[in-house]
């Protein structure tokens, strides 16, 4: 059995505690979170020990760790768990601004550990699928793009607050997706961003609506719509128009039962949230994480995917904050972590 670690005991430490747990190759090692209460909670329910960060970097019995703790912890912990010699699985985003993300990846790359990164999207069938298809050159070159990312509600102010904000926290799954999706890098990216659900998210100097308009190298064009509230529920949807077809995906309903009488049609909500709405693509994660250390196998998103990813939420959050366009094409880095 391979021995994982997973450090956060909160929303998605749970999902990957789980995960670990029910896996047939993996061992739960330890959890690892500064707060007792959920750690031993989650510890009980996943009938595994808590532990201490020192400790499971110095046991040389614990092949991985998972990463899942709060943003603002992942920088740290991936420096330390490569130089542990540790098999990394990070949530994303990997640091709170560009310059740190950048050291870290240097720092991993240069211990030699096999790291992934949480871009569960990229393991979710539907997903998979649509960027299958335009691979095999079936559905034609790919014109347009847009995606639809909306929260049932905001998360905790707590969370928020540690998160880096909502183009790092949030829209990084649809930067990172696009680019999943595209064959060519993205070349401008144009954001606006406003804070019209929650006024203490704006407080705390972040926002809760946002869009982005980017460009390809060719032209290629990528919208993004994200807020942190949908009046029905989690929105989840992509569509790719490609020269030959029209591919989307829609939001996964909670059952197939639909009503109706003389006032009219009643469909079920969508999948409650992302917990419900990804269960499947998180167990693969798991899984790719497991076959990345016992065999060595590519995972599907790595470190250079989120460094990636994240230039374009750093790009697009200095769009939104000057009204400028950002030519990536030209160069542009970003200087300041912004919101
Ligand atoms: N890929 C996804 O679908 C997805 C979904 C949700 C969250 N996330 C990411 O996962 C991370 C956690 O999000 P969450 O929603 O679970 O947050 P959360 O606030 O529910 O939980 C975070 C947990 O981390 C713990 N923690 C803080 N410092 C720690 C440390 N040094 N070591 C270990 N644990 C520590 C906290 O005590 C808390 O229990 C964030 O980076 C977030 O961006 C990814």
């Amino acid at each position: 059995m391979t021995r994982i670690a997973v450090f956060g005991a909160g929303r998605i430490g749970t999902v990957h505690a789980a995960n670990v747990a029910a896996h047939p190759d993996l061992e739960l090692a330890a959890i690892v979170d500064p707060v007792a209460a959920a750690a031993e909670a989650l510890a009980a329910a996943t009938d595994a020990p808590c532990g201490e960060a020192a400790e499971v970097f110095a046991d040389s019995n614990v092949a991985g760790v998972v990463i899942a703790s709060a943003t603002d912890t992942h920088a740290a912990l991936l420096e330390r768990a490569a130089e542990a010699g540790k098999a990394i699985f990070c949530e994303k985003p990997i640091s709170l601004d560009f310059a740190t993300a950048e050291r870290v990846v240097a720092v991993v790359e240069r211990a030699g550990v096999a790291c992934m990164l949480g871009f569960h999207r990229r393991y979710d069938p539907n997903f998979k699928a649509v960027r299958d298809r335009i691979a095999s050159g079936a559905a034609g070159p790919v014109e347009q793009i847009i995606m639809f990312t909306r929260d049932p509600a905001p998360p905790p102010i707590d969370y928020v607050r540690v998160s880096g904000g909502m183009f790092r926290d949030q829209a990084i799954h649809d930067f990172d997706m696009a680019r999943y999706l595209l064959d060519e890098d993205i070349a401008t990216v144009y954001a606006v961003a406003s804070c019209l659900i929650d006024p203490v998210i704006g407080e705390s100097g972040d926002v809760d609506s946002l869009a982005a308009i980017m460009t390809t190298i060719s032209g290629k064009i990528v919208q993004l719509s994200n807020a942190r509230r949908a009046p029905f529920g989690y929105d989840q949807r992509l569509e790719a128009l490609c020269a030959k077809e029209w591919l989307a995906v829609d939001n996964a309903p909670q059952t197939t039962v639909r009503r109706a009488d003389a006032a009219g049609f009643l469909a079920p909500p969508p999948e409650n949230y992302f917990i419900e709405r990804f269960a499947r693509a998180y167990a693969a994660e798991i899984d790719a994480f497991a076959r990345m250390i016992r065999a060595g196998e590519p995972p599907l998103a790595g470190l250079r995917d989120g460094l990636a990813a994240q230039l374009l939420a750093e790009a697009a959050l200095h769009s939104a904050t000057t009204g400028a366009t950002v030519n990536l094409a030209e160069g542009w880095r970003p200087r300041s972590s912004g919101l």
